[in-house]
């Protein structure tokens, strides 16, 4: 389970700590950062897939993504000051779990000029023990292109000549003695995000799909259906039908099957045949979408969902929290929302953002000390 992020000059986030619980609910206003906190996390996630850099590239390089406020940030309406750089640009993220944490530091290229000018390069990566990314717990250390872990008998060079652009979480993972890499790279990569699921006239969870087993659902929904039925075979049916109940009294799920090929479809009172899934509204979509997220076969160690609440009914919001709470259980799950009544529902670890000066900050922390302990190794 994470237990704390840190995220340092990403978009409006000049300088953020957080503890999560095992439900999180990010809250703030529009523009206060909450689907910053959403993609820097995102992009941690990348890491573990080894796909970094292309996708800070794909969205514009450093220049995009760095803070564009003053290295020292906002004071909380005292006057900003020191509004030219002194310290290396840089962009890092880091997780921490009850048993390793890692952080990455990136920066821009100094090599010889290059045609991939946007890639950013790694700088630093840091996979350490306990919450904290201090010297004292670092177990790999990655500076540059020299990568060494601690041993029983002191530091042991892992590699001499990494490139700028390729992570040890990906390089090295298969190290046989660096058994922390590819726990660390496990870990990231069972993560599951849903910002946008698609419930538009052409969604594909709209569509039939092939029968095939799914044990989660796809970015896009497209495996809706295959993800429900595994789901209810692998004996949660009792917890998909509920949420369904819940949410749409008397209505029952079907996923009829054909040719090979399955699709969803809700029978609902009053009607005489079931509604089929390109008859369902956007919201009736969009809740069955969070219940195949949040209820499939395989439960993912953390979940993140961006403004789940979108074009559902008010009526919705309880259901959904009740929902959501019941996978917390399984799952450790992060929702960022800016609905009030959605955050009250689901109780949870409540991380309250505002911006001051342009800057993300936690809402109620008096100063930068008033936050959990985090330290950068140095560059
Ligand atoms: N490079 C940057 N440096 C500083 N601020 C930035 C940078 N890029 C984006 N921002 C700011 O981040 C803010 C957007 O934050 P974000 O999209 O996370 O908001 P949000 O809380 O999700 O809002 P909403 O509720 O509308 O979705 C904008 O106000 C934008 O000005
Ligand atoms: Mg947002």
């Amino acid at each position: 389970m994470i237990r704390r992020l840190a995220i340092d000059g990403y978009r409006s986030i000049r300088s953020l700590v957080v503890d999560l619980g095992d439900l999180t609910v990010v809250t703030g206003a529009n523009g206060s950062g909450k689907s910053n906190l959403y993609r820097a996390l995102r992009l941690l996630a990348d890491c573990g897939e080894g796909r970094i850099i292309g996708s800070l590239a794909a969205v514009g390089g450093m220049d995009a993504v760095r803070w564009a406020g003053p290295e020292q940030g906002s004071s909380r309406g005292r006057a900003v000051q020191g509004t030219v750089r002194s310290g290396p640009v840089a962009l890092r993220l880091g997780v921490a779990t009850d048993e390793l944490g890692y952080a990455i530091d990136l920066g821009i290229p100094v090599a010889a000029r290059s045609a991939f000018d946007l890639d950013p390069e790694i700088k630093q990566e840091h996979v350490f023990a306990g919450l904290d990314p201090r010297p004292a717990g670092v177990l790999v250390e990655r500076v540059r292109g020299l990568a060494r872990m601690r041993g029983d008998d002191g530091w042991q060079q892992l590699a001499t000549n990494m490139h700028p652009w390729a992570s040890v979480l990906d390089e090295l993972a298969g190290h046989e003695e660096a058994a922390e890499l590819a726990g660390t790279r496990r870990m990231l990569r069972g993560w599951r995000f849903h910002d946008a699921l698609r419930t538009d006239r052409s969604a594909p969870a709209r569509q039939t799909q092939v029968a095939t087993r799914a044990v989660r659902l796809d970015d896009d929904g497209a495996n809706l259906a295959a993800v429900l039925q595994t789901a209810i075979e692998a004996g949660w049916d009792r917890e998909v039908h509920a949420a369904i109940d819940r949410a749409f009294p008397g209505s029952r799920l079907r996923l009829p099957m054909a040719d090979g090929r399955m699709s969803v479809s809700l029978e609902q009172p009053g009607l005489l045949r079931p509604l089929a899934a390109p008859e369902l509204s956007d919201g009736t979509l969009q809740y069955l979408l969070l219940v195949a997220a949040l209820l499939s076969a395989e439960k993912p160690s953390l979940v993140v969902l961006n403004e789940p609440e979108r074009s559902l009914h008010v009526d919705l919001v309880e259901p959904l929290a009740a929902l959501v709470r019941q996978a917390a259980e399984a799952t450790q799950v992060v929702v960022v929302t800016h609905q009030q009544r959605l955050a009250d529902a689901l109780g949870g670890t409540r991380v309250e953002l505002e911006k001051h000066d342009g800057e993300t900050l936690v809402a109620g922390r008096e100063g930068p000390l008033d936050r959990p302990a985090w330290h950068w190794p140095k560059r």
